[in-house]
C-alpha cells in the first residue's frame, strides 16, 4: 500500500516510524517531512496546507492511503477532496473538522448533546458591547477564547475582569484574523488536565491512548504557552473508572451526535480535558493527534497503526481492538533558545548518531534538516527524545539520560516533564 504521511512534524516523524514497521505499507511519502522523516520515507517539498498540491501528490504517485497530522489541511477540506478523489484519508471532512475550527460550535454542539464543559456564551464581534457587560457581570476568573484556530494563542485565562476584558479587546482588533470574529467567554475550570484520544469511523470508536501534556515553555508551568515542550502516557491520573466515564459521558455521545447532525467524525478525535470535582469536562476538541503527544502513544501501540486507519475509514471499528505493549512514554521536547518566540535558524546539533540503535529510545524530529551532512535546527520545536521503560520513572530516566549527551548549545528544553505525576 503506498501511504502518504502530511505534515513535518515530531507527530508526523512518530506517524512515518509507526507505518514503515507496518507490513502493510510497501512505499511512504511524506509532504514535506523533516531530517528524522527523511529516514522513514521520501520526502516530498508540497506543504502541509497545499490542498491542491496534496491532491495532485496523491494522484500522480498513485497513493492509496492518506495520513493527515495537523490541523490546517483538514479544516481546508483535504479529505473531502481526497475522498472525491477516490483516495482512502485518515481525518474527518471540514464540517467534522469544526470540532476544532470552532469553539462556538463546539460549545453549541456540546449544549445540543448533553456534553459535561465549561459554561459559556459566545459573542460575535458585534456584540461587543454585551460581551464586556457579561464579564463584568460574572466576574474573575474567567477564560475567553476567539474561536477559530489561533496556534495555541487565541486563550486567555483571565484573572481579572479587566484582564478578560483586554483580552476581549484584543480578540476584536482583528489580531487572529477570521478566527476573532466570535469570542467565546467561559468560566474557569480547576482540576487536573488531561487527554483522551480515539480512533473513530463514523459511528464506532476506539480508545487510542491518554496522554498528558506541558503547555509552558518553562519548568514549573511557567513561561509562555507553546505547542507542548513534553509528554508522557499512559495518563496515571485517568484510572478504568474516569477513563470509562471520558468514554460514555463525553467521546461516544460526540460521535453519536455527529453522525445524528449529518457530519459522521472519521479519524483521530483528542479531547482535551479538565478532571474537576464534578467529573471530566470537555475543555477543547481536535481533530487529530497531539503533538508530541503521538510521540508517546504511538510507540506504545502493539497493534498495526496501518490497519486500524484502514478500519476507521472503511468504518469496521466495531470489530477491531486495539493491543498495548506493556510500557509508558515519556518525551520531552528540545527546542530552539528564544521559542515561541523568535529563535535563531540553522544551529548545529551534534551527538545524535552516538544515541541511534539505542534500545527504548526514539529520538523524533520536527524542525531539523540535513545540510552538507550536517544536522541543522530550523524550528521553534526540534527534537522529541522519547524514552520508553517498565514505568513511568524508567522512561523519563532514559529520556533524560540521552538529552545530556546531545551537544546543541542553542537548544533548550524542560527539566520536569513527568515530575507532578511521580510526586
Ligand atoms: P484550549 O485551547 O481551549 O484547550 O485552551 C488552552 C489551555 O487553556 C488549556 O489547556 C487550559 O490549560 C486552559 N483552559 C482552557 N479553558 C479553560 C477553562 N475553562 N478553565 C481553566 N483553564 C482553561
Ligand atoms: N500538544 C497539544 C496539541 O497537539 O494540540
Amino acid at each position: 500500500m503506498r501511504t502518504l504521511v502530511v505534515g513535518s512534524g515530531g507527530r508526523e516523524h512518530a506517524l512515518c516510524w509507526s507505518l514503515a514497521a507496518s507490513p502493510r505499507v510497501t512505499e511512504l511519502l511524506c509532504a514535506p517531512g523533516n531530517a528524522g522523516i527523511a529516514r522513514e520515507a521520501e520526502c516530498v517539498p508540497v506543504a502541509a496546507d497545499d490542498v491542491e498540491g496534496l491532491v495532485t501528490l496523491a494522484r500522480e504517485r498513485a497513493v492509496d492511503l492518506v495520513i493527515i497530522g495537523p490541523e490546517q489541511p483538514l479544516v481546508l477540506g483535504l479529505v473531502d477532496r481526497l475522498e472525491a478523489a477516490g483516495i482512502r484519508a485518515l481525518g474527518p471532512t471540514a464540517a467534522a473538522a469544526r470540532l476544532e475550527a470552532s469553539k462556538a460550535f463546539t460549545k453549541a454542539f456540546c449544549a445540543r448533546h448533553g456534553i459535561p464543559t465549561a459554561a459559556a456564551r459566545s459573542f460575535g464581534r458585534d456584540q461587543a458591547e454585551a460581551a464586556r457587560a457579561h464579564i463584568r457581570t460574572h466576574g474573575a476568573p474567567l477564560v475567553v477564547k476567539a474561536d477559530g484556530l489561533a496556534a495555541g494563542k487565541g486563550v486567555v485565562v483571565a484573572t481579572t475582569v479587566e484582564e478578560a476584558l483586554a483580552a476581549l479587546e484584543e480578540a476584536f482588533s482583528g489580531r487572529f484574523g477570521a478566527a476573532g470574529e466570535t469570542v467565546v467567554v467561559e468560566e474557569f475550570l480547576e482540576g487536573e488536565e488531561a487527554s483522551v484520544f480515539a480512533l473513530c469511523d463514523g459511528e464506532h470508536l476506539l480508545e487510542l491512548g491518554t496522554a498528558q501534556d506541558h503547555k509552558r515553555a518553562f519548568d514549573g508551568d511557567r513561561g509562555p504557552n507553546t505547542g507542548g515542550m513534553g509528554a508522557f502516557s499512559p495518563a496515571p491520573v485517568l484510572d478504568r473508572g474516569l477513563l470509562a466515564r471520558v468514554m460514555e459521558e463525553i467521546l461516544r455521545p460526540t460521535v453519536r451526535g455527529m453522525a445524528a447532525e449529518g457530519t459522521p467524525f472519521r479519524g483521530i478525535l483528542y479531547a482535551g480535558l479538565m478532571l474537576t470535582a464534578e467529573g471530566p469536562k470537555l475543555l477543547e476538541y481536535n481533530v487529530r493527534f497531539g503533538d508530541p503527544e503521538a510521540q508517546v502513544v504511538l510507540p506504545r501501540l502493539a497493534t498495526d497503526f496501518a490497519e486500524l486507519a484502514l478500519a476507521a475509514i472503511d468504518g469496521r471499528l466495531a470489530g477491531t481492538a486495539v493491543r498495548w505493549k506493556p510500557l509508558h512514554a515519556l518525551t520531552v521536547v528540545m527546542a530552539s533558545r528564544g521559542y515561541p518566540g523568535d529563535y535563531p535558524k540553522g544551529t548545529e546539533i551534534r551527538g545524535l548518531e552516538a544515541l541511534a540503535g539505542e534500545e527504548k529510545l526514539l529520538i523524533f524530529h520536527a524542525g531539523t534538516r540535513r545540510e552538507d551532512g550536517r544536522l541543522l535546527a530550523v524550528g521553534g520545536r526540534v527534537l522529541n527524545v522519547t524514552g520508553l521503560g517498565a514505568t513511568l520513572a524508567e522512561a523519563r530516566e532514559r529520556a533524560y539520560a540521552a538529552i545530556a549527551r546531545i551537544d546543541w548549545p542553542e537548544g533548550f528544553y524542560r527539566r520536569d516533564i513527568g515530575l507532578r505525576a511521580l510526586a
